[in-house]
């Protein structure tokens, strides 16, 4: 533990240090980068895809996190998502311990991945659990919410400036801690600000300050950036209001807390949602009310301008609803991004679908299990195997996913066959065909209905394929009275971003179409015409 001041004065002393003495110090921040309404992570200079591994909320200190890597490795993620706790970096006011950092930054240095923090801050899961004991135990200067019934719940309200001001002065000390420590390596590459923030307990704060606030008219900034009229909350949004305007209250306060931390050391910032799933539709009891949910997404996008995007914490094995809101969320001004998942291999296939969209990536939740059941020995198998795929090539699909260059087939059960659109040529995905031979007349699926393919489209006649338990046929349009085939199949990998073909496909295994079982495969394949 040490004190700010000293703390300031090691970190300009640091800064000077690495100004004069490094000229690495220009490398690139990571960014996101927004251009023709697509989004890329950027890290070193180049589209990244995140193949995340969520760490159990507990996990993140130094004597547990060596128990958490086996977990990681096994899942192949390039990415470790971790919080920071706000009662153990600010125990006292002012003090700050960055042991657990530090240990989450060299840990993850040693074995090779990136970093994503999460700021357990004012919310975690729409409560307040992570806020230090000095805030908890002093309500009369840390405010909590009110609910209708003027009770305090386990929220802090938005509406106090002293309740900003703790979360965002820890926040940048964060921040500058962040910049010292990792401001040339960039292990850290983005940063969740709070964690599915919202208020459960109430539909909005009705504390005196609030209160006040909810009678005024909305600000018309808002008003107009919404198309709606000005005038007060319920004249403007009716039966919304209150939900409407706890959102503003939260997404205005944790737009300060990202500013006050960009400014000492802009990485992307991100907020992660606990969605509002289908049948669930009661504010503060079903969801944290004010959260990023769909139906306030607009006024979020408004509101919250340091916020680079929103995340899902999409918790559903259901092709229709998870499909949902991957659509509901990727749109011209955000990526989709899956903040978290579960660890099911359900979920797995999925993966291709967020990709195909340009999302900028997956992360599954919970995997330092202390369990090893069948069921999560298949979801990390499930998972592991798409994370090895793509990254032999990750570079490449997230630079397609940029490009809008992808195309993915997922299978859904009864449904084996799907045509992917490749312009003059066609992709004939089938799901259940043997690995050789005739398929027959009527396929049957694979058992788990869990089949997946990923095109990558390198140009007219050159594609990157990788799948898992599908077979590809590539058929051209003859318009032209031409011919296709296939001029060549190489399997390979990419080293250092150079392609290396390990042998060439044919004979027995082309004639049937292209079939990729269990194991990660990547194809380079070439078509032509006669
Ligand atoms: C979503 C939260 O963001 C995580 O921190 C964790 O609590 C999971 N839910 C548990 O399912």
């Amino acid at each position: 533990m040490f004190s700010l001041a000293r703390f300031r004065y090691r970190l300009w002393a640091g800064c000077l240090c690495a100004l004069f003495a490094s000229p690495s110090f220009a490398a690139e921040l990571p960014r996101l980068v927004q251009q023709h309404g697509r989004f890329a992570l950027f890290v070193d200079g180049a589209p990244y895809t995140v193949m995340a591994a969520q760490l159990h909320n507990s996990s993140a200190w130094p004597d547990t996190l060596p128990d958490t890597w086996r977990s990681v490795e096994a899942l192949h993620a390039n990415t470790v998502e971790a919080p920071v706790y706000w009662e153990q970096f600010e125990p006292e006011p002012g003090h700050l311990d960055t042991t657990n950092i530090d240990a989450l930054i060299d840990q993850s240095r040693q074995h090779g991945v990136h970093l994503i923090l999460l700021w357990f801050g004012s919310w975690k899961n729409g409560q307040m659990h992570y806020a230090p004991g000095w805030i908890k135990s002093d309500p009369a200067h840390y405010p909590r919410a009110l609910d209708a019934h003027g009770e305090p719940v386990e929220d802090l309200s938005p509406y106090a400036a002293s309740n900003l001001q703790a979360d965002e002065k820890a926040f940048a000390a964060l921040m500058r801690y962040l910049k010292q420590k990792d401001g040339e390596q960039h292990t850290v590459i983005m940063v969740q600000v709070e964690n599915e923030p919202g208020m459960i307990g109430g539909i909005r704060d009705h504390s005196t300050a609030a209160n006040a606030a909810f009678h005024s008219r909305l600000p018309s900034s808002l008003a107009a950036a919404l198309h709606r009229p000005d005038g007060s909350w319920s004249d403007v949004f009716g039966n919304d209001a209150d939900e409407m305007f706890n959102a503003y209250g939260i997404s205005r306060y944790i737009d300060q807390v990202a500013a006050a931390g960009k400014a000492v050391y802009p990485l992307p910032m991100y907020v992660n949602t606990w969605l509002r799933y289908k049948g669930k539709h009661l504010p503060g009891d079903d969801y944290p009310s004010g959260g990023a949910t769909w139906n306030v997404l607009d006024l979020w996008k408004a509101s919250a301008p340091h916020i680079d995007l929103i995340g899902t914490d999409l918790y559903t094995t259901d092709y229709g609803e998870f499909t949902k809101v991957v659509d509901q969320y990727a749109r011209p001004d955000n990526p989709a991004w899956i903040s978290e998942t579960g660890d099911e291999a359900g979920n797995a296939p999925y993966f291709f679908y967020v990709l195909a969209k340009g999302g900028i990536g997956f992360s599954i939740f919970g995997v330092d299990n202390a369990d090893d059941t069948p069921a999560l020995q298949a979801a990390t198998a499930a998972h592991a195997r798409n994370f090895q795929l793509v990254g032999a090539m990750q570079r490449q699909v997230a630079k397609a996913a940029f490009d809008g260059r992808l195309l993915a087939a997922i299978e859904l059960r009864g449904q084996p066959k799907k045509t992917l659109d490749l312009g003059r040529w066609q992709a004939k995905v089938s799901f259940g065909a043997p690995m050789w031979g005739d398929a027959p007349a009527e396929l049957p699926g694979n058992p788990s209905a869990d089949g997946h393919l990923l095109i990558v489209r390198q140009n007219d006649t050159e594609f990157l394929v990788s799948g898992v338990d599908a077979r590809v046929e590539f058929e051209r349009h003859n318009d032209d009275h031409r011919h296709g085939q296939l001029l060549r199949v190489e399997q390979g990998s990419f080293i250092d971003g150079q392609w290396h073909m390990q042998r060439l496909w044919n004979g027995d295994e082309t004639d049937y179409g292209l079939n990729f079982g269990s194991r990660p495969t990547l194809l380079r394949v070439t078509v032509g015409s006669y």
